[in-house]
């Protein structure tokens, strides 16, 4: 079970991994504030703002909200709109950060009428934590035991009212008593190249530096399809242009820039290469389980698991298969193998 991958992926920091970095902190500068600034996610936002609307109209806060998908695509962004649409607060927290039961209630009782709480991870809630958050959500009342044995007295105390938007990376691990009482759930997909390329400019811009059309398409395309990512990438590249005493980045700087990084044209990095050709060169694709590709790259299971492998599969360079991992002909030909079934494939140069 992993308890914090942060934790329990040492100090694996990666250019383009999608958990947030302890040097993130300047992508708050670069999120909209607004859901019209907010890119891609149409369908999403179409019905957010319809419900945003209708609770604005109505003077009552939004019903709460559960956000689910992969990280890196905008769920806290997402929160923080939703809060200052409303003209509302918002209080941040996670499940691994309440510990207690009491935690929770502290946190309920310190609300104004209307504040969006935001819990990230919020799979990650302790059982006991998440029956006190039941009631909460459904009559925004508290519901506790004070003392304990035969002395103890049960209180009830009313609550703001308020809207809770969840997040989880991990939709399938939440209870369905939880789950079900959130009156949205929205799933965040990938950012087409297009929208991708949006956020770039947009970030770049907000950053006071001139990006090319082209620029913008090959930070985007490096990016595997994730915002946090982009904005990493770009933040690197504009690194390059201040060494280069130029203020606005061309198509020549960005791919200097990224290949210097290790970050080749489908986003993967020396990490993942290394994993792919481990499994082509070392294994003969035959198919691997987890901990022997581990201890073939002498990184953790779980950093596999849950780092470099949704990537490699969602591009399906790996696959699962009931005897194991195999690398597919796509994986061959991109590292520039050929593929045992002789098919060429389209040769992408890394
Ligand atoms: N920055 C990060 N994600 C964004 C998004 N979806 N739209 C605009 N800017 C962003």
């Amino acid at each position: 079970m992993i308890e914090n991958l942060h934790q329990q992926t040492g100090d694996v920091q990666r250019l383009v991994q999608s958990e947030p970095s302890r040097t993130d902190a300047f992508e708050n500068t670069l999120r909209p504030q607004r859901l019209a600034d907010y890119i891609g996610q149409q369908q999403l936002k179409r019905n957010l703002s319809v419900s945003l609307e209708a609770a604005k109209a109505r003077e009552e806060p939004m019903e709460h909200l559960l956000l689910y998908g992969p990280p890196g695509l905008g769920k806290t962004t997402l929160s923080h709109i939703i809060a200052s649409e409303m003209g509302a607060n918002i209080k941040i927290t996670s499940g691994p950060a309440i510990d207690k039961p009491g935690d929770l209630a502290s946190l309920l009782t310190n609300l104004q009428p209307g504040d969006v709480l935001f819990i990230d991870e919020i799979h990650r809630l302790k059982t006991a934590v998440e029956e006190v958050l039941y009631s909460a959500m459904e009559d925004f009342v508290l519901d506790i035991v004070i003392g304990k044995g035969p002395g103890a007295r049960s209180m009830r105390i009313n609550l703001p009212p308020f809207t809770l938007v969840g997040a989880t990376t991990k939709v399938n691990m939440l209870s369905s008593p939880l789950r079900d009482r959130f009156g949205h759930v929205y799933r965040l997909e990938f950012y087409s190249d297009d929208e991708m390329s949006h956020i770039v400019h947009r970030s770049s811009q907000i950053l006071g530096l001139g990006v090319e059309e082209t620029a913008a398409l090959e930070i985007a395309s490096r990016a595997r399809k994730t915002p946090r990512i982009a904005n990493r990438l770009l933040r690197r590249v504009r690194d390059y242009a201040h060494i280069g005493g130029v203020s606005s980045i061309s198509l020549e700087l960005a791919q200097h820039a990224l290949g210097e990084l290790g970050i080749d044209v489908l986003g993967l990095d020396p990490s993942d290469r290394m994993i792919l050709s481990t499994m082509i060169e070392k294994f003969g694709g035959r198919p691997i389980g987890l901990s022997t590709l581990a201890s073939a790259t002498s990184e953790e299971e779980g950093t596999i698991e849950d780092v470099y492998e949704p990537y490699l599969l969602q591009i399906g360079f790996i696959e699962r298969t009931p005897r194991g991992r195999i690398p597919t002909d796509r994986a061959y030909t991109h590292l520039g193998f050929t593929p045992p079934s002789g098919s060429q494939g389209s040769l992408l140069s890394a």
